[in-house]
């Protein structure tokens, strides 16, 4: 649980540098004072700077959407943690679904991406989730014990209170379908326990991430076990990202 509510907005593959500075402007100019949500932006790499000269010194983060593991090197294409941290980005997601099913990457991989981004003082927001398919046949949870277990190897108890989770049923990604409120709180409440077995110092932050809009935040952010969303879509769209850092701000804190 956090002491505020986290909204992470990935950008994807949108906006690059020149939308990426005019949006991140807009934002800035239209926001309002936050009281109790931390907003965080995730652009695509080639806006990353520009978008975090705009950014940085404001209430509003700037991270990445993805880390290599190696600090520098012949890793053609990958984005170093320390180049990160000079440009004043505070954190990377990893292990987003789009990176697991069209780039490969393995639950392994991304642990060692989730290590280096703590190395280099970045905080991993660590995206995990089940396909539709494992969800049907019932496989859900093993899933998740699979995709986090390269990770309780990694994060040391230390390190526990710098870690974000991000829950993303992959079904639910993109396509309008958002979990329902119970399929939410169960698996929210079985992350939380699989983190509570690791006697770690701190508690796990989950976020949900997956089709949320200004329509259902309200109900998915009552729910205790939720400490926030991974935001796509509504999150290049000025009016929703408004209107559900709005809902963020409203929403009482729980825990
Ligand atoms: P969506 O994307 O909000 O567009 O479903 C979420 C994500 O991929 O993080």
């Amino acid at each position: 649980m956090r002491s505020k509510h986290l909204l992470i907005g990935n950008w994807k593959m949108n906006l690059g540098p020149a939308q990426a500075v005019s949006f991140a402007e807009n934002l800035l100019s239209q926001i309002k004072p936050l009281a109790q949500t931390d907003v965080w932006v995730a652009p695509p790499t080639v806006s990353l700077c520009d978008t975090a000269r705009v950014l940085n010194g404001s209430p509003l983060a700037v991270g990445a959407q993805n880390v290599h593991w190696a600090s520098a090197g012949a890793f053609t294409g990958e984005t170093s943690p320390a180049f990160l941290s000079e440009i004043g980005a505070r954190f990377s997601l990893v292990g987003h679904s789009e990176r697991r099913t069209l780039f490969g990457e393995t639950s392994a991989t991304v642990a060692q991406r989730a290590k280096a981004a703590l190395d280099a003082g970045l905080t991993p927001v660590v995206c995990i989730g089940e396909t539709e398919h494992e969800r049907v046949t019932g496989v859900t949870e093993r899933v998740l014990e699979e995709q986090l277990a390269p990770i309780f190897e990694q994060v040391s108890s230390a390190e526990s209170a710098r870690v974000v989770l991000a829950y993303e049923p992959v079904w639910a990604i993109g396509t309008g379908r958002v979990a329902s409120l119970a399929e939410i709180q169960s698996t929210h409440a079985f992350i939380l326990s699989l983190w509570a077995s690791q006697r770690y110092a701190h508690e796990a932050v989950v976020l949900y991430g997956g089709s949320v809009n200004p329509q259902n935040f309200a109900d998915i952010l009552a729910l205790k076990e939720v400490d926030g969303a991974l935001v796509g879509g509504a999150s290049i769209k000025l009016d929703q990202w408004l209107q559900l850092i709005q809902i963020a701000e409203q929403t009482p804190l729980i825990g």
